[in-house]
């Protein structure tokens, strides 16, 4: 049973979404989290999972504005999200992301980047929901401003950094503040000599497999579109980092999802 924690799949390359959602499927996928980038992603992704509710995978969202957006946000956007979280059909909304920061590309000015990110955060807690982080050459205000907000103490899941790049130190830091670490096809790179460093550094209970499709697709079908059965190539990559089966691996990170997210194995879950 494999839980895909990050896909974009209201993604324009996704015109063969029900094949998708099959191939997932026989697979070994049983739930996926649409993550999202902006507030247009946010209400497509609401509308897919409603369009697909009787599909054998359990479908959840997010909302949120990637930092990369984040010079559109406005009270406009606040108030749609809002909307969204209030109006969440069968808790299908299960944590507020992707946001952070992202000073590789600056797509947004910094200081707005920042300001939006703690908004979002705001809103995550007064829905009391997780958050999936985007965070990229932006490490020291990626902490300032999570420590800022939640304190440095040791806590239980509030959120998961998505695509982990940092260092062994940042993760645990993070991992001791109550984050999991979401890890991606990257980790299947041949050149990627920090990702095993990085995944024996983390304990198991904190670790989340993600896909980020169609993005960052993983051996051995790297170069092509990226899509949630894939999912199983960087399952295998960490278990054989953690020197535990597969079957053991994808147990864990899908129990990991189920209680970072509050899926309870009651309605609207579907059993396996
Ligand atoms: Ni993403």
């Amino acid at each position: 049973m494999l839980f895909d924690t990050h896909a974009h799949l209201t993604d324009s390359r996704f015109d063969d979404i029900d094949e998708v959602l099959d191939r997932a499927y026989d697979a070994g996928v049983r739930s996926v989290l649409l993550a999202t980038a902006d507030v247009d992603e946010s209400l497509r992704s609401v509308a897919l999972i409603g369009k697909h509710a009787s599909h054998r995978l359990n479908l959840y969202c997010s909302v949120g504005v990637h930092p990369h957006e984040a010079k559109s946000f406005d009270l406009d956007s606040e108030l749609a999200l809002r909307n969204l979280l209030d109006a969440s059909v069968e808790n299908r909304i299960v944590a507020v992301g992707e946001i952070g920061l992202d000073y590789h590309y600056d797509l947004s000015p910094r200081e707005t980047q920042r300001d939006v990110f703690k908004s979002q955060l705001e809103i995550a807690a007064d829905y009391k929901l997780p958050v999936i982080i985007h965070e990229r050459e932006a490490t020291k205000d990626t902490l300032d401003i999570l420590i800022d907000f939640f304190g440095a103490g040791a806590s239980e899941d509030r959120g998961v950094i998505h695509c982990f790049s940092g260092s062994v130190e940042t993760a645990r830091i993070l991992v001791k503040m109550g984050f999991c670490i979401g890890f991606d096809g990257p980790v299947t790179f041949k050149n990627n000599r920090h990702a095993p460093e990085i995944i024996a550094s983390v304990p198991i209970d904190k670790i989340l497999i993600e896909t980020d499709s169609p993005y960052l697709t993983p051996v051995p079908h790297r170069g092509k579109r990226n899509e949630p059965a894939y999912v199983r190539y960087v399952l295998e990559k960490v278990a054989e980092i953690k020197g535990l089966s597969p079957d053991k691996m994808a147990d864990v990170t899908y129990n990991n999802a189920l209680r970072l997210f509050r899926i309870s194995p009651q309605l609207p879950f579907k059993e396996p």
